[in-house]
């Protein structure tokens, strides 16, 4: 078990390459399952659920190439293996194996999903669709065992704006008789990334990036090559970093229309930040404004960018006030921005950040995955070493975080941990 060593105070400059979105692959990866031959997806991120979802295909029969960056996956001989426990429950996306097994065999028995916690987490939406396809939908024994005679194309109305739901009902919807519409369906780019990758599969879907998505169903679905959009959240991190501790950082590999809200609330503080194509330049941003930001579904505030976001404000001037709308208690980085010496106060859904906090180097740990990208801005920002465990958070969502920042001249390594700091971490 390793922690990441952080020493603060040091200006970061210089350019990063953003790597393919978590969010798309960990969706791409199990659609691949719904293909007659050979899928191969480019510019995958090197993350830890990238390798797990790679290895639950392996389990239930896939044969899977895989060189860090290119997936090559022939779902020939994949069988519907139920997969009640072990891996799929170490992340939440696992659940995108009922959508893309219903979809293909009719059948599937998958352990609910894990992931971040970040208070409730229902999927009642998945399986709202998944039954208006046809499907009997059963909870034994923690997993979920979905069964269908055959699907049929079906008018499903979300009650939440959902990505999950969005992209398990299309996922399950392509091989289904008929037509199915998807309302009130929710619009992130990973979604279009989805559909664009099963449309090469020859899927026949409209509409995706509004709120109203048609599919007509396909007796059969092939192979085909797909390359994956970047991943907005791992830019908005590296643009909240820059932000907080940036002189001149280039980030490349970007698609500005992705991160629109987080440009126009960035500006709103003071940043200073300049896009041209595929690239966006944040030059020193010596004071910084309080701002108040809701999280929205897309194109609003991504709730992802909402604790890294939280950490930058700190460093402003006057009081801030950050409310998540969509996971109410994704709080649990406070606590430890706090022990930094952060002053924010938790009332209800919101944060309330008083900034010009000056943070100090802590031992400190990441309970999420975002709330480890929460920690890694403060702790760039802070004087001192701040130490962060629980990096198998971090790892699930992150390629090569130390050598990106280490390309921005930030100082940061990984330690082992002691045996009495592996009981601690365990303990707390
Ligand atoms: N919801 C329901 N019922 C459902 C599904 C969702 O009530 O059946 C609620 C959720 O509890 C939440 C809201 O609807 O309050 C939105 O949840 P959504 O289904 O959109 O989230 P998700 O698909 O489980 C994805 C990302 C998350 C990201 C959210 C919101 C993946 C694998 N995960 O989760 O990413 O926060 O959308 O944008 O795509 C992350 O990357 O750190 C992360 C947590």
């Amino acid at each position: 078990m390793e922690k990441l060593m952080v020493e603060g105070g040091h200006p970061l400059y210089g350019s990063i390459h953003i790597s393919g979105a978590k969010n798309s692959a960990v969706a791409l990866i199990p659609a691949a399952i719904l293909a007659d031959s050979n899928v191969s997806i480019e510019n995958l991120p090197k993350i830890s659920d990238v390798e797990t979802l790679a290895s639950l295909l392996e389990d239930i029969g896939g044969s899977v190439t895989y060189d860090g960056t290119l997936m090559s996956i022939d779902p020939r001989s994949i069988i519907p293996m139920p997969l009640p426990n072990g891996r799929v429950k170490t992340l939440r996306a696992s659940y995108y194996m009922m959508g893309a097994m219903l979809g293909k065999f009719k059948r599937a028995a998958i352990g609910l999903p894990g992931g971040c916690n970040l208070g409730p987490r229902p999927i009642d939406q998945h399986i709202k669709g998944f039954e208006a396809l046809g499907a009997k939908v059963t909870n034994e024994h923690g997993a979920i065992y979905l069964r269908a005679e055959k699907l049929t194309g079906a008018r499903i109305y979300l009650d939440v704006v959902s990505v999950g739901a969005t992209i398990n009902i299309m996922l399950a919807a392509v091989k289904a008789e008929g037509r199915t519409t998807i309302e009130n369906a929710a619009k992130e780019p990973e979604i279009i990334d989805v559909a664009t990758l099963l449309t090469s599969m020859g899927a026949k879907i409209k509409g995706v990036g509004t709120n109203v998505i048609r599919i007509d169903g396909v007796k059969e679905l092939n192979g085909c090559a797909h390359s994956i959009i970047p991943d907005r959240i791992e830019a908005g991190t590296y643009m909240i970093a820059a932000a907080a501790m940036g002189k001149e950082v280039l980030i490349n590999n970007i698609i500005p229309d992705h991160l629109e809200s987080l440009m126009a609330k960035l500006r709103e503080m003071g940043v200073n930040i300049e896009t041209k194509d595929e690239q966006m330049r944040i030059g020193t941003s010596p004071e910084l404004a309080s701002v108040d930001i809701k999280t929205l579904v897309y194109p609003g505030f991504a709730t992802d960018l909402q604790q890294p976001v939280t950490a930058l404000l700190t460093r402003a001037q006057g009081t801030s006030v950050v409310t998540d709308t969509i996971y109410t208690a994704r709080f649990k980085h406070v606590d430890e921005l706090r022990r930094m010496g952060a002053e924010i106060k938790v009332e209800g859904r919101s944060a309330l950040i008083h900034g010009k906090a000056s943070l100090q180097g802590a031992k400190v740990k990441a309970s999420d995955l975002r709330a480890g990208a929460a920690l890694v801005v403060a702790a760039l920002m802070a004087e001192g070493v701040t130490e962060i465990t629980g990096l198998e958070h971090i790892d699930r969502g992150y390629e090569d975080l130390e050598d990106k920042l280490l390309a921005l001249g930030a100082r940061v390594w990984r330690e082992e941990l002691t045996t009495e700091e592996i009981d601690q971490v365990k303990s707390s």
